[in-house]
């Protein structure tokens, strides 16, 4: 594996390590249940062991009698609580099912919470906890009984008549595919800390949206927004799981104000598969019809989402899965199947993972049909246009490819399935495209400069591994004029300026184009016209330190306001308060991919090498190669560690992950990280990245299109496909097992 910074090339920052990285690597990094409080008292939650039904009784005498704990709550004395919104796409609460009782909707719901002086105390009271149900048959998911299906009613892509298309087209492919159920597990869990001072609480959590944090904390808690404070300094793993309000936020904070002293949760990891979100499972049926020369005339794609009882949660990826070629005519639906689970949500790329898996198995499985080379039919199908005549603001699939498949070596490939072999292994090469909407949303920043050159920038952001810290700094850096060394980088608490959820692949264009705006506003008041001069072109000798003197200051410091072009007037202001609801909304306003009057979207293409014991059909993934273009690149360095991170996660859903689910009861087997199977060292050897350069001005300011989510999209369907080149067998459900290549 090659292992070095890649080179700059060009439209590509520095590859700056990251500014957090000491910390990291020597534990000072302050994770939120790390920050120190005064005399904490500690949590531990009770969750149900049925999916649904009812509380009948609650008997606390005997986890009270142990010593030290101080309170147990439950449905019975947190009636205070307010309920926060459900938000289906993006801020506001995971899930409508807030309540801790008596009803209970899903297994692993909330129950009950014991407080008490120490942990050990606290978890002995919680296992002492005795609830009664009354049981009732819960549906676990697809095709089981009591579950109910029904149209998602967002307007989804259509165009011409697709099913027409489909029956006079030379070339029919129908296949149906599947992806199950997984969890984000980031490593560090679910943690809360509340810590109240007269009337106002700091809420220590690790968050991907401090103002989501704070304005929805405030609607749960009945108090004003100002009252209350987020902190989350660094994030150990979030991948949209941190990005909304839990039910565990309110109940500790609710604790904290009634014993009058802080209190610390830290769910456990089986806790943390039913009180936060996951991927839900999903099903799809693909229609293609195409000519002998491959152009797909006709794209209809079908697809089926688990959900809650109560929640219409989505992720409807038919919204690109068919924009992303020059389809002659589409035809989308979607449709949610509502089971006794909790509400899944947004879970890294959350529309593209399964429905670009389907999308681009089907166009290997039409390529096999048409004897054509798959990059081939990619490039027969490449288009500056959708089936509905969007035009792309820049597209660079093509090139992607091409890079790709030079340095994986494509053209050494023979077609025939289990041509390719290496003593007892069969080779098998496959290749899918990667698509990520370019999302952008309102943000602000504060920054300021002293005389010494040193810069301080503040913004909301949220350090959740992505390095935004960095590349926040860079540019800083690069439109001040200074070394980056002289910038302090501020992130990860409410008091500082408003960004948007750092979901949706936003926050790097987002914060570096609000901080470029604020950075160019802040030189043409040092210099004393508009034009964006640096400070590096300014500062000879002493004229960085004259121009301040003659403005008669030591320091200057600029606020900006960044609204992209397309959003709402008000979308800043939706941020931080709901002005319609009079609620503390922290809702982000997102723009871009498919949103827009151009698609905007960051692309990759990913070649997969597997290899598949004859005998023992174990299966490996020696090598993958992926080329990818994502605009205006700020740091390499980040963003190669995003990209191949996402590579090792596509692996994880080709071949590793899935969430089990015991039909019977509704209740999720293997939730703990010994059985939730994810790719160890062993698993993962030759990851090659290339970052393809692509300007795009059209995006924003910035010129950079997010890729946190887009490493991860088209793995799964590049190594399904190789196992098809190895085996000759089609596994349409993943994860792909060895016994499914059982002969
Ligand atoms: Mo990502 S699933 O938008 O955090």
């Amino acid at each position: 594996m090659s292992r070095a910074a890649p080179e700059p090339k060009e439209n590509m920052g520095k590859p700056e390590p990251r500014l957090e990285a000491r910390l990291k690597v020597t534990g000072e990094a302050r994770y939120a249940s790390d920050e120190q409080v005064n005399n904490p008292a500690f949590a531990f939650l009770v969750t149900s062991p049925i999916a649904r039904g009812t509380i009948t009784s609650i008997d606390l005498d005997a986890a009270k009698a142990v010593p030290g704990v101080l309170e147990i709550f439950t449905h019975q004395n947190t009636g205070d609580l307010k309920t926060v919104k459900f938000g289906s796409s993006g801020g506001g609460a995971t899930t409508s099912i807030q309540d801790f009782g008596p009803k209970i909707q899903h297994d692993g719901q909330i129950v009950a919470m014991v407080v008490a002086d120490t942990l050990e105390q606290a978890r002995e009271g919680a296992f002492k906890v005795k609830i009664s149900y009354q049981a009732e048959h819960p549906s676990a998911t697809f095709d089981s009984e009591g579950a109910t299906t029904k149209a998602v009613t967002k307007t989804l892509p259509q165009a011409g008549d697709a099913p027409k298309g489909f029956e006079s087209a030379a070339v029919q492919l129908e296949a149906a595919y599947s992806t199950p159920t997984q969890h984000h597990n980031p490593i560090e869990l679910f943690t809360t800390t509340a810590v109240w001072n007269n009337d106002q609480v700091t809420i220590y959590e690790p968050s991907q949206f401090m103002y989501g944090l704070k304005n929805n904390a405030a609607t749960k808690l009945g108090i004003h927004a100002d009252n209350v404070h987020g902190i989350s300094h660094f994030v150990g793993g979030a991948f949209g799981s941190k990005a909304q309000l839990t039910p565990r936020t309110g109940l500790v904070a609710l604790a904290a104000k009634r014993l009058g002293r802080p209190v610390k949760l830290v769910a456990t990891r089986d806790q943390g598969f039913t009180i936060a979100t996951y991927r839900a499972e999903t099903r799809h049926n693909i229609r293609i019809g195409a000519g002998k020369d491959g152009k797909i005339a006709s794209f209809q794609h079908q697809g089926w989402e688990v959900t809650s009882r109560p929640d219409d949660y989505s992720v409807a990826g038919v919204e690109d899965s068919a924009r992303m070629y020059g389809f002659g005519a589409v035809k989308t639906e979607v449709h949610t199947v509502h089971a006794d689970r909790n509400t899944p949500g947004f879970m890294r790329s959350p529309p593209v993972v399964p429905y670009i898996y389907a999308l681009e198995s089907a166009l290997d499985e039409l390529a096999v049909k048409l004897n054509m080379d798959p990059v081939e039919l990619r490039r027969v199908n490449d288009s500056m246009k959708d089936a509905t005549g969007k035009e792309w603001s820049s597209r660079s699939l093509m090139k992607c490819y091409d890079q790709a498949a030079q340095a994986f070596g494509w053209s050494k490939r023979t077609p025939q399935p289990g041509s390719m072999r290496d003593g007892d292994w069969l080779i098998g090469w496959g290749c899918a495209s990667a698509f990520y909407p370019t999302h952008i949303g309102a943000a602000t920043a504060r920054v300021q400069l002293n005389a010494d050159g040193r810069a301080t920038v503040q913004v909301a952001a949220h350090e959740i591994g992505t390095g935004v810290m960095t590349v926040v700094g860079q540019m800083a850096a690069e439109r001040l004029g200074i070394p980056l060394d002289q910038v302090r980088v501020e992130v990860g608490d409410s008091k500082l300026p408003p960004v948007p959820v750092a979901g949706g692949s936003n926050q790097t264009a987002s914060c570096c184009s609000v901080v470029m705006k604020a950075c160019d506003a802040l030189m043409a008041r040092l210099n004393g016209n508009n034009a964006p001069e640096t400070v590096g072109k300014a500062a000879n000798g002493n004229a960085l330190a004259d121009r301040f003197s003659r403005l008669g200051v030591s320091m200057l410091e600029e606020y900006a306001e960044f609204i992209p072009p397309g959003a709402e007037p008000n979308a800043l202001t939706g941020l931080i308060t709901n002005p319609i609801k009079q609620l503390y909304a922290g809702t982000p306003t997102l723009v871009g991919g498919s949103k827009g009057k151009k698609l905007m979207y960051a692309m990759g293409a990913e070649f997969v090498e597997v290899r598949v014991h004859a005998q023992t059909r174990e299966i490996r993934v020696p090598r993958l190669v992926g080329a990818f273009a994502a605009g205006h690149v700020m740091n390499p360095r980040t963003a190669r560690s995003q990209l191949m991170g996402g590579m090792i996660w596509g692996v994880s859903s080709a071949l590793h992950e899935a969430t089990e689910i015991d039909k019977r009861n509704a209740r999720y087997t293997n939730d703990n990280l010994a059985d939730y199977h994810i790719p160890v060292n062993a698993d993962v050897q030759d990851v090659d990245i290339i970052l393809v350069p692509e300007i795009d001005h059209e995006v924003n300011p910035a010129g950079v299109k997010g890729m946190g989510e887009l490493g991860n999209v088209g793995t799964a369907a590049a190594v399904a496909n190789a196992v098809y080149h190895a085996t000759g067998i089609r596994v349409r459900d993943l994860p792909l097992r060895l016994e499914n290549l059982l002969v």
